[in-house]
């Protein structure tokens, strides 16, 4: 939609959607909600629009949506080595209050509308990217009720113990990348299918997205654990759940906690919504 240059309050709207998108609804849709968002959101008084002659489609959706065929503008644009005409339509502020009452505001329809000087790009709520979160897996070995913990070294959390783990990578599964983060960091085989789930968090730090972290548990391996990343680990120790080391990654320390009280699930550091 770009606002007329010569006109108070005008704008020309053009709509195009993706052929596999045709014939569903889709176009009416689109243009109800462009109307909503020129009278209601920007409250112009016009709204018109042009269309191939031969574009029966887009004579459809635009009287579908109550605009109103105004004439024809001769030799309006030069397609294929040609001019060509134009069939216009138009709908009026009042025209389009008194089919919609007072209409919805775009925005909280949830569409993402995007301005670059006087021309607006509305993109409708399907096309919108869904949210992704990072998701951590973490590795738990436990011998004698003592769990294996590593110290960080340079980087986030540099001096702080925490549980074996890394983020998943694309395209593999949780418990793979968890026995993927076993044998970089510490050097140990495990079976996935040895692997239970102990723990799921969602967590977040200050500042930071939020994150879902997944425990598994291993009920075995082979090779004994050592420090396969001298240069991100400053080493490796058994801790009793009893004495977690102070300077432990606080969400692990947290989970460890959980894990230990044989709660499957937590949130930790989420402040609580008004
Ligand atoms: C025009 C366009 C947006 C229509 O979108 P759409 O999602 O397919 O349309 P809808 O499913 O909402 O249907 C709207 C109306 O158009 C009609 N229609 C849809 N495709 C049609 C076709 N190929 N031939 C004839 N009528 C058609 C529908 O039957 C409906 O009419 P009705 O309310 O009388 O039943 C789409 O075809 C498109 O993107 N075309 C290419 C770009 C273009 O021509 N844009 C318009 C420039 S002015």
């Amino acid at each position: 939609m770009a606002t007329d240059p010569h006109q108070q309050k005008a704008a020309t709207m053009g709509f195009a959607l993706r052929p596999d998108a045709w014939g569903v609804g889709y176009g009416r849709e689109t243009v109800r909600l462009a109307l909503d968002l020129a009278f209601t959101n920007l409250g112009l008084h016009r709204v018109w629009a042009a269309r191939a002659p031969r574009n029966e489609a887009s004579a459809k959706t635009l009287l579908a949506a109550g605009m109103v065929e105004e004439g024809r503008i001769r030799g309006h644009v030069f397609v294929r080595e040609a001019w060509r005409d134009s069939i216009t339509y138009g709908i009026l502020k009042d025209e389009w209050a008194a089919r919609n009452g007072p209409g919805r505001n775009v925005s909280q329809a949830a569409c993402a509308i995007g301005l670059t000087r006087d021309v607006l790009t509305v993109t409708a709520p399907l096309t919108v990217q869904r949210h992704r979160r990072i998701i951590d897996v973490h590795l738990l070995l436990i011998r004698d009720n003592r769990v294996l913990l590593s110290l960080r070294q340079g980087g986030y959390a540099s001096g702080q113990w925490q549980v074996p783990s890394g983020h998943l990578e694309a395209d593999e599964p949780t418990d793979h990348g968890t026995v993927r983060e076993g044998w970089e960091e510490i050097g140990v085989r495990v079976d996935p299918d040895h692997l239970e789930l102990a723990h799921v968090m969602d967590h977040r730090a200050p500042g930071e997205d939020p994150r879902f972290g997944i425990f598994y548990r291993a009920h075995s391996w082979e090779g004994e654990p050592y420090n396969a990343e001298p240069d991100k680990c400053g080493g490796i120790s058994w801790f009793p759940f009893s004495d977690i080391p102070d300077r432990t990654v606080p969400y692990h320390a947290a989970a460890l906690q959980h894990i230990a009280a044989g709660r499957i699930s937590s949130k930790f550091g989420w402040k609580p919504r008004p």
